[in-house]
């Protein structure tokens, strides 16, 4: 079962910041942006109980995730060590401050249901809340790499401090907008509310990102000692990554903010009712998947802890040189022959069938990608609707990767379906990538050939594809291990990014109007297109 605790332990450390940021960043929101306190402000009671119900939501259920990577930590450290770790794990900052800040957080959850919920108009009861949440987010101090430096602890663990309130306040505005968005489109609130809030909080997410960089930088500067480790280290690729994300989260942010401007300019409320609310969603999806791929970060040895594990940039480079792919197979026989040797924990014997198998399986899947992504291409032609299918590749790549992802479990190897999925977090992650390619592509299909207008089909696919890159990013743990094992997380990181990027370009594709409709729809099948070249000219080192 430790292969579900190590899954789940990659996957929650995001799901702790997306909470963190609901609580943190909604209350920051109400204090700055929101002011309900304002005699003329025009809120009703229950746009503002939805605020404060939000705030308490994240505050809650940070709870619940804080214990839970407690418990999560304890099973795999028993599964590892197979020992019991205690009493030896509750002296570890982990432990005592992970503990510290559910307690603070279960604080501030009861003040947030028992007093602000009732008093949501009285600033005291705001700056109470906002008070009562700081020792809450100072205990974050002990949870970070800075905590364990010897140089200049106290200042990097303040900066990682101001670093995720930052990340927060944009984070938890931004879970407010779509609050705000969700209630005017039933009606709920005085409509001219979103432009003004949508105005107000321009500023303030400048502010949001200035703190960003401003932290971000010299924390990065000070785990990098070469320019090398930026590229040739776990640590250094996520970073990189991190930075593409706020990229692409800033042209979102820059396009609202031309839009507001517009609307209070010429007082036309297309594009801040028509582009902004699913701007704004695309940029949830961006920033969601930069708070998981910030948590699989700050869970990597800092780059400037293994000199002897970073790779050069040429090799790097070579990862993703083109090459033929590879398109036979070594037998099943072959493969299974030299598995002992490469996983033995003394005296590896590295296997050139396990890995030319591993190329073949990515080769061919760049080759399924390439060609759908061509496909998809032409369907936007009317002369090539039968392209529209393209989908359907999804579907033959999902029965491919099935039989050839683990070859040493069911159905071609000897470990058990069951025994193999629940035991090795590499195997699950596989099996659920496998599932979630083919639902992938039948769900497309039938929404494709769906006649209902209204049907939220069409949108499962833009998920699922997040919901894939954002595994891929999560689960970047390169940690201690040999440098060949970072070559070939590289290649996944950039997948991770381009799976964000087909997301958010099909989600806009669905929800825009024309031109940014067809521009996202392309950026989107491009992605695509990248993924696939990425796969095809994949080369696994021999280890
Ligand atoms: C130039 C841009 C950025 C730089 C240089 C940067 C740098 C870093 C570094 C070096 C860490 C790891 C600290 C450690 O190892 O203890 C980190 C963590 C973090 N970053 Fe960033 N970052 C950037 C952008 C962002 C953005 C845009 C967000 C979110 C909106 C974000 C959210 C976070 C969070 C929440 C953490 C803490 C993760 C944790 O402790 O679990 N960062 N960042």
């Amino acid at each position: 079962m430790e292969g579900i605790a190590d899954f789940l332990d990659s996957l929650i450390g995001g799901v702790d910041l997306a909470f963190y940021s609901m609580a943190v960043g909604g209350l920051l929101w109400g204090l700055f942006i929101l002011k309900p306190w304002d005699p003329k402000s025009q809120y009703n009671n229950k746009f503002l109980q939805q605020t404060v119900n939000l705030i308490y939501l994240g505050a809650f259920a940070l709870v619940i995730t804080e214990l839970a990577k407690i418990v999560l930590k304890i099973w795999l450290m028993t599964a590892t060590l197979e020992r019991w770790p205690f009493p030896a794990f509750a002296y570890t900052a982990q432990f005592q401050a992970g503990l510290t800040r559910a307690l603070l957080s279960g604080f501030l959850a009861f003040y947030l249901k028992q007093h602000l919920q009732s008093n949501v108009r009285s600033k005291q009861h705001w700056i109470n809340a906002t008070l009562l949440m700081l020792p809450m987010v100072i205990t974050g101090a002990w949870l970070v790499h800075g905590a364990s430096r010897l140089e200049d602890r106290g200042l990097l663990m303040a900066l990682s401090v101001l670093h995720q309130v930052s990340a927060a306040l944009w984070v938890g505005s931004i879970f407010q907008l779509l609050l705000i968005w969700h209630l005017k489109k039933q009606n709920q609130i005085n409509a001219e509310i979103w432009p003004i809030l949508l105005w107000r909080f321009s500023p303030i997410g400048m502010v949001a990102v200035l703190g960003i960089l401003a932290s971000g930088l010299p924390i990065a500067l000070y785990y990098f000692d070469t320019w090398n480790a930026f590229i040739g280290t776990g640590y250094g690729n996520l970073l990189l990554v991190k930075i593409l994300m706020l990229i692409i989260a800033l042209g979102f942010a820059m396009l609202n903010r031309q839009a507001v401007h517009d609307y209070f300019l010429t007082s036309n409320t297309h594009n801040i009712n028509y582009r902004v609310p699913y701007y704004i969603e695309a940029e949830t999806l961006v920033l969601i998947t930069l708070l998981f791929t910030a948590a699989s970060l700050a869970s990597q040895p800092p780059a400037i802890d293994i000199p002897h594990l970073t790779a050069t940039w040429q090799e790097v480079l070579h990862a993703f040189a083109p090459h033929f792919p590879r398109i036979t197979s070594p037998t099943h026989d072959a493969l299974i022959a030299g598995e002992a040797g490469r996983i033995a924990i003394v005296g590896q014997v590295p296997s050139e069938a396990a890995t030319a198998w591993s190329d073949y399986n990515h080769n061919i899947s760049g080759i399924f990608l390439t060609v759908m992504s061509v496909f998809a291409m032409l369907s936007y032609k009317k002369e090539y609707t039968w392209a529209k299918y393209w989908p359907l590749g999804f579907m033959l790549l999902g029965v491919f990767l099935f039989f050839r992802s683990d070859a040493e479990t069911w159905p071609l190897g000897p470990i058990g379906f069951w025994d193999s999925t629940f035991n090795n977090g590499e195997v699950l992650q596989h099996r659920i990538a496998t599932l979630l390619v083919f639902m992938l592509g039948l769900m497309e299909i039938k929404a494709r050939l769906s006649n209902d207008p209204n049907s939220k089909l069409p949108y499962v696919f833009p998920i699922l594809s997040a919901f894939g890159g954002l595994m891929l990013l999560a689960h970047s743990h390169v940690g201690f291990e040999p440098k060949t094992t970072f070559l070939i997380q590289v290649g996944h990181t950039l997948m991770g990014l381009f799976s964000l990027i087909l997301a958010c370009g099909r989600w806009l594709e669905l929800k825009l109007d024309s031109p940014g409709k067809e521009i996202a729809g392309f950026i989107s099948v491009f992605a695509l297109f990248q993924i696939g070249i990425i796969l095809m000219f994949y080369r696994e080192p021999l280890y």
